[in-house]
């Protein structure tokens, strides 16, 4: 990609393609600082207010800036590298991470150690890399006084705070409201489906496991989902096309939201799974298509619920699986409580605390 100029026009030139740029758009990224703070990157001026018609008066190349004097009295000096940079509109450091596909094979896969400065060290960035291609992460010997997993989510952006509270923790309850506070096992599901918008990311923090089963389950919705669009595209079209309310109910408040089971960026990319059958409210649909839709979720039911998708694991004390709601659902194996404790502390954070975290160690680390 070059910059070239013809005449006082800029242009952008990727070799197949040379296309002028709007002398408006070099405008707005003046960048002196009369025009751009330096602290913050943010605009002195508002572009919105200044007159369309700025035409370029006099443009050279020199080194690698991009020098422009425009009619208004403005010049500036552009970085060129940052400018063309723009240009690919993308985001480079999260979609440049590729999700790895995973089933109940997955062997090895790393696992983290807290330390004194953590949420600053290239060990964290490590981390949140790795949690971007596999969508989970264990972190071991993270300290379990005073609510920690709620200082842990607040280091790396903000916790997420629902009607259950900043945090809430997962043990069995003599009068459940709800059955993660038993001692039963549970079907691999998506967290609060029925939220606009769902919680991101899920932190679950081991603070007592003393019960010999009480395992924590895995499976890869973006593996399965895939899957199932090679095995049986007919089956991910509609899943990924009709939407499904999901529905919480309690005495304070009623909380709905309707999405596919699969749902796609619009470039057909994945973006999100939900499940949780518990919860969801099919629509009616021609008894020829309704009849289609649940041959359609079963076999996805049976899939996230199939041995060849599923890891488990034990969650010792002072570990923390920090997991993405969007593309994993978990679920664990049922459990004796005469066998002692088991205790779990859970938060959830937003994507943006973690591609906010991940583009500042990028920063600070040069990488
Ligand atoms: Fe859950």
């Amino acid at each position: 990609m070059k910059i070239e100029l013809d005449k006082n026009k800029v242009y952008f030139n990727n070799g197949s393609l040379k296309k002028e740029i709007h002398p408006f758009w070099l405008r707005e990224r003046v960048d002196g600082e009369d025009f751009l703070d330096k602290g913050t990157q943010q605009r002195l001026f508002d572009p919105t207010v200044l007159d369309n018609q700025i035409s370029i008066e006099s443009a050279i190349i020199s080194n690698q800036f991009l020098e422009i004097n425009f009619n208004d009295g403005v010049n500036t000096k552009l970085n060129i590298n940052k400018l063309t940079q723009e240009f690919s509109n993308e985001d480079l450091v999260i979609k440049s991470i590729p999700k790895i596909k995973w089933n109940s094979t997955l062997q090895n896969i790393k696992n983290f150690e807290y330390q004194d400065n953590f949420f600053e060290s290239k060990e964290m960035h490590d981390l949140l890399i790795s949690f971007y291609k596999y969508g989970f992460v264990v972190i071991k010997d993270i300290p379990t006084d005073d609510n920690f997993i709620v200082k842990f989510a607040n280091s790396i952006g903000s916790v997420r705070r629902t009607n259950f509270g900043e945090y809430f923790d997962v043990k069995s309850k003599s009068d459940p409201n709800d059955l993660a506070y038993t001692s039963l096992g549970l079907a691999p599901h998506t967290d609060n489906p029925y939220r606009n918008p769902v919680p991101c990311i899920q932190l679950l923090h081991c603070i007592e496991n003393e019960v010999e089963g009480g395992l924590s389950t895995l499976v890869d919705g973006f593996t399965v989902t895939e899957d199932l669009k090679k095995e049986h595209p007919e089956f991910y079209k509609i899943l990924s096309e009709i939407k499904v309310k999901f529905k919480f109910i309690d005495k304070d408040v009623i909380l709905e939201d309707q999405s596919e089971l699969i749902k796609l960026n619009d470039d057909n990319s994945f973006k999100q799974v939900r499940f949780s059958p518990r919860l969801d409210y099919v629509p009616m649909m021609d008894k020829d298509k309704l009849d289609f839709y649940y041959k359609a979720r079963k076999q996805l039911s049976k899939m996230y619920n199939s041995d060849k998708y599923r890891i488990e694991f034990k969650l010792a004390p002072k570990d923390l699986l920090m997991m993405d709601n969007y593309r994993l659902l978990h679920g664990r194996t049922s459990y004796e409580t005469k066998d002692g404790n088991r205790f779990l502390q859970g938060c959830y954070i937003d994507y943006d605390s973690t591609e906010g975290k991940l583009r500042h160690l990028k920063r600070k680390y040069n990488l």
